[in-house]
């Protein structure tokens, strides 16, 4: 794929501003590793005070921040309760189980909804007096599989003070939390305000180069920067460069998600319109879409071959993923693209 505009398989391709170039290029580095990079640590900083958190860490990636989350929360043998369509269990490969060993109980969910009724039951089961101990309750939003579904503080709170009533932390997987955020019209640190710590991506929308911050309480993230040391991660000894591109990414590329999510919408409908195939307009809220149609997978490659990136997402599913590249001509061409091969 060379026309980035035309590529809708995700938001992660999205590359760096002319501006974040320049700061990668005049970035003062210290040595990360000991905490002595003054872009990482104003980088940290400034994502826990947007999410409403005491501290940050700067990984390299989404998932391993995740998992690192996932291990300073819990105790090998305990239970996690996720939704059955979770990013970190199916995308990042059961490292929950693998890496973290922990044992993850999927509840159902709708658009990545779960009942709080349900997760109340997931904690509490019992089965002859024997209850697993249940440390941790995983969120995200917007959820991926879902759909990209807003899933925001009316949900996102009750749940968090059910897992709280029961002993269990929160972790929210905010990959792309500012999608949700524009979404919603709900600042970043009241959508997070319960959960105990959040992952938010600096490498999707916010189109840096890479990195994810995960952000908690003091004592969590310097346990959780130990944990990332155990699993051979960090952000690099000269992470400068990344923090560099990151704070750019931070102060000029937020008010992007509302016209990404914009985008998405136009797309959704223009879609829509054609027959053969459909697009669920509720479950489009954020900057992702997903369409139904038959044998995805082939389409996919056909698309491909087209000029046109998009992802399968099951046999009829399939993910097209607006960014800053893409334009509302670029959305046009791509509605063109897809008719034509999928004949409809
Ligand atoms: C919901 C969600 N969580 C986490 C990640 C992981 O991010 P990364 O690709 O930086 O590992 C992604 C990436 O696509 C994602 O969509």
């Amino acid at each position: 794929m060379t026309d980035l505009s035309l590529d809708l398989r995700t938001d992660t391709i999205t590359r760096p501003t002319a501006e974040m170039w320049e700061a990668m290029q005049s970035a003062e580095l210290g040595w990360a590793h000991v905490g002595e990079d003054e872009n990482v640590l104003e980088l940290e900083a400034e994502v826990a005070s947007l999410l409403g958190k005491e501290a940050g860490l700067l990984v390299q990636t989404g998932s391993a921040a995740n998992l690192v989350a996932l291990m300073t929360h819990a105790e090998r043998g305990d239970q996690v309760v996720l939704d059955e369509a979770s990013h970190i269990v199916w995308s990042e490969e059961w490292g929950v189980a693998y890496v973290c060993g922990l044992f993850p109980r999927l509840v159902e969910s709708v658009g990545g909804r779960m009942e709080p009724e349900a997760v109340r039951e997931a904690i509490e089961r019992s089965l002859l007096g024997h209850l697993p101990s249940t440390s941790l309750v995983c969120l995200e939003s917007s959820h991926n599989f879902g759909g990209g579904t807003a899933l925001g503080s009316e949900y996102l709170g009750p749940i968090a003070e059910i897992a709280r009533a029961r002993g269990a932390w929160t972790h929210l997987d905010g990959a792309r939390l500012l999608n949700t955020c524009a979404a919603l019209g709900e600042e970043p640190r009241a959508a997070a305000a319960g959960i105990d710590s959040v992952v938010l991506n600096l490498n999707k929308g916010l189109s840096a180069p890479g990195g994810a911050v995960l952000a908690g309480t003091r004592s969590f993230i310097a346990e959780a920067r130990l944990n990332l040391r155990r699993v051979g991660g960090s952000a690099g000894h000269q992470a400068g460069i990344l923090a560099a591109a990151g704070l750019v990414a931070l102060r000029t590329m937020v008010p992007q998600h509302a016209e990404d999510n914009r985008r998405a919408r136009l797309l959704a409908e223009r879609l829509n319109e054609l027959d053969r195939v459909a697009v669920d307009l509720d479950r489009v809220q954020t900057n992702i879409v997903v369409v139904q149609l038959d044998d995805a997978p082939a389409l996919a490659l056909e698309l491909g071959r087209r000029g046109l990136g998009t992802l399968p997402m099951g046999p009829n599913g399939l993910r097209l993923v607006t960014h800053r590249h893409v334009t509302d001509a670029s959305v046009e061409r791509a509605v063109e693209l897809l008719a034509a091969a999928a004949g409809a």
